[in-house]
């Protein structure tokens, strides 16, 4: 029966090369259609940065990344020649923090993280201001570069107070109240920061990605085709001018037309905190990957099929598995499956047989493929919205860099949607991994942004 079962989920769990190419289609569309005065699912905000870095830009600037679940603070020094040096600590964010009920906690946290950071770099005592790049990665609108006005958490934060506001004020507010010597002077999308540091050092960049807790994408359109920046824009401005976008097309679908979702996503989706949001970002990014695995072993549970007479109160409690328990069963080097053995054993005090385990290990491979493929519809959508050919698409997260088998699923499922056959070394469009993504990103954009202001543009 159980060998019955794992055939029925391989079917379910499969996106063949004809399923992606239909996503690709539609999310082109849904991509134009977010340019729109009209707008459409994904938000597609305008970030505001109206140049690409030349490489030449230089100077000290700190960067501050609110991601999943750290806190970075980096101090950035631009080299001006293609290069760049980075100092960096990092905060783990308290766990209730992301849903607190107090928004000032999170504000306050941050700055008080700044502060020590200053202290420990030696740079209180420094006379100038210095300028801050904020890496906010959430869906933000922005009218200009250092303002974003938050249009929903994503990603488990719920934080009331703080959707419809701009986050910059808040930020600089207790900064100010610490008497730091630091202005905020833009705020950029991970996406968008990752974009722009990967061109500082590689002119081929065509996107930033992320594949992390959450999955979005950057790229550089052109201001003559993004008919909402209609009225927006000085007049003096070229209409060639590129204008980076963050995509936000983590809400690709969510009106549920072409993703192949399973019961299991349905699930997913109706028992998270948002439902009806972020659908294809459910079936893709880190914050879901292993909620989804708990959701099929509980319904295999159910079924009478594996896991018979274990107590679950454990695995039942929601997201309590985490990407890394996939990634780690995936990785697990023994025959008998032992590292997963014990993961179980240990964290939810279940004891699981050997074909259990190759089940388990089986779905593990069949969730982050899935993921993996249907992730890189977002980059073969850009590509052929703005007819690239050739480049290099700068990815960084913590599933791409840490779930097994990630990179070379990515890697299949872009060359299946172009139906490119050769060697996979030769592949024009190459997925790479990004150069410190966006604390550097940060730091280049807030460089463009103080030339742009010193130019009076
Ligand atoms: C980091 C980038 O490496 O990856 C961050 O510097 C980004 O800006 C993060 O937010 C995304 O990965 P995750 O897994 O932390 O969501
Ligand atoms: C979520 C956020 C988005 C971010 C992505 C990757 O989709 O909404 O802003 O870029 O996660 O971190």
């Amino acid at each position: 029966e159980l060998m019955d079962e794992i055939s029925e989920l391989e079917k379910m769990f499969t996106a063949d090369s004809e399923t992606l190419r239909k996503v690709v289609k539609h999310f082109i569309n849904e991509l134009n259609k977010g340019l729109t005065k009209k707008g459409g699912n994904i938000p597609m905000i305008p970030g505001w940065v109206m140049e690409f870095p030349t490489g030449k830009e230089s100077g000290d600037y700190l960067a501050i990344d609110l991601g999943g679940t750290n806190l970075r603070v980096v101090l950035v020094k631009l080299s001006g020649k293609h290069t760049f040096d980075t100092t960096q600590s990092k905060y783990k964010l308290p766990h209730d923090m992301r849903t607190t009920q107090h928004q000032e906690e999170l504000w306050s946290f941050i700055a008080d993280c700044l502060r020590d950071f200053m202290v420990e770099q030696e740079l209180l005592n420094t006379k100038e201001t210095l300028p801050l790049g904020f890496t906010f990665s959430y869906p933000a609108s922005q009218n200009k570069i250092n303002e974003g006005i938050l249009q929903r958490w994503t990603k488990g934060f719920d934080i009331p107070n703080v959707e419809g506001h701009d986050v910059v004020p808040l930020l600089q507010n207790e900064i100010s109240k610490r008497e730091l010597p630091i202005e905020i002077v833009a705020l950029i999308n991970d996406t968008v920061g990752t974009l722009v540091a990967s061109y500082y050092t590689d002119p081929e960049t065509k996107m930033g990605v992320i594949f992390g807790t959450g999955v979005n994408g950057a790229f550089y359109d052109v201001v003559s085709d993004i008919e909402k920046l209609e009225g927006k824009l000085a007049d003096d401005i070229p209409k060639d001018s590129p204008m980076a976008i963050n995509c936000e097309y983590g809400s690709f679908d969510n009106e549920h037309l072409v993703l192949p979702r399973t019961k299991y996503d349905v699930d997913v989706d109706e028992q998270s905190p948002r439902p009806g949001q972020q659908a294809f970002e459910k079936m893709t990014s880190g914050y879901y990957l292993g909620e989804l695995l708990r959701m099929v072993l509980i319904d295999l549970n159910k079924k009478g099929l594996m896991l018979k007479g274990q107590d679950l109160t454990k695995l039942s409690k929601p997201y309590i598995m985490d990407t890394s328990y996939p990634a780690r069963i995936e990785e697990d080097p023994f025959e008998n499956l032992e590292d997963t053995d014990d993961i179980f054993q240990k964290d939810f005090g279940i004891k699981t047989s050997l074909p259990e385990r190759k089940l388990i290990r089986r779905l593990c491979e069949l969730i982050g493929t899935r993921a993996a493929r249907l992730a890189v519809c977002g980059i073969g959508a850009i590509c052929q919205k703005r007819g690239y050919k050739t480049g290099h698409i700068a990815a960084d997260g913590s599933v791409y860099n840490l779930y097994p088998g990630f990179k070379a699923a990515a890697a299949k499922g872009l060359r299946d949607i172009y139906g490119w056959t050769g060697d996979a070394t030769n592949d024009p469009i190459k997925i790479v991994p990004a150069e410190d993504g966006s604390g550097a990103g940060a730091a280049v954009i807030a460089a463009l942004s103080e030339r742009r202001i010193a130019e009076g543009k």
